[in-house]
């Protein structure tokens, strides 16, 4: 298995990729739902405010991440991870953790401090995700589910609190996402 950035090229494949393994875990309207969200987000986000990375083997793509910027007014270099999936045939062999940790070691090489997640805090504290309290780190949109709302600092252990409004990119822009 290999990871790496992706490419142009690789755009249509992730979109499907996140399209059919949202349908087959959470229904139909689910994998249409987060299939937008992936074209959204390689379509309509600058480049500095993106990092896409996947997981290849005999040139199919097993796996897909992303991470895309949270502006915070004190200018900390913060990301969000959002979505992630691992092709339905090939999960709970380990795709999804390394995936994500090659994500964070990269983002760490340059120069991010601090990566928020939404999601279920069972599997994302398996790879150093912990619970963030709104007072501590707001999260852009109202949460339906707050006790999703989750974070790592990649400096040291721990979360500074962030002081006031926090922006994600017009991709994630949606309630409904949140
Ligand atoms: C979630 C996902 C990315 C994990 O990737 P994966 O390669 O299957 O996961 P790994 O093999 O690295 O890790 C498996 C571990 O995570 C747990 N896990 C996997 N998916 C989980 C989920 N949705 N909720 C809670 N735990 C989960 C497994 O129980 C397993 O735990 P164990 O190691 O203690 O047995 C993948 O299953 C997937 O694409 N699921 C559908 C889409 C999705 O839910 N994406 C996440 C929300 S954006």
């Amino acid at each position: 298995m290999a990871f790496r950035g992706h490419t142009q090229n690789d755009s249509q494949a992730i979109v499907s990729l996140f399209t059919s393994v949202f349908a087959q875990s959470e229904g139909e309207a689910e994998g249409t739902l987060i299939g937008q969200l992936a074209q959204d987000l390689l379509e309509k986000t600058d480049e500095h405010d993106l990092y896409c990375f996947i997981a290849v083997q005999s040139n199919q793509i097993m796996g897909s991440i992303f991470f895309s910027r949270l502006d915070f007014e004190n200018g900390i270099e913060a990301f969000i991870l959002a979505p992630v999936a691992v092709h339905s045939d090939h999960q709970g062999q380990g795709i999804g953790q390394a995936l994500i940790n090659h994500g964070l070691s990269a983002l760490k090489s340059r120069g991010v401090s601090v990566v928020l997640t939404y999601g279920d805090p069972g599997f994302y504290q398996k790879v150093g995700f912990r619970s963030i309290a709104h007072a501590v780190i707001k999260a852009p949109f109202a949460l339906s589910q707050p006790e999703g709302w989750l974070g790592q600092s990649l400096l040291d252990d721990s979360i500074e609190t962030l002081s006031g409004q926090c922006a994600c990119v017009a991709a994630l822009s949606e309630p409904k996402y949140w």
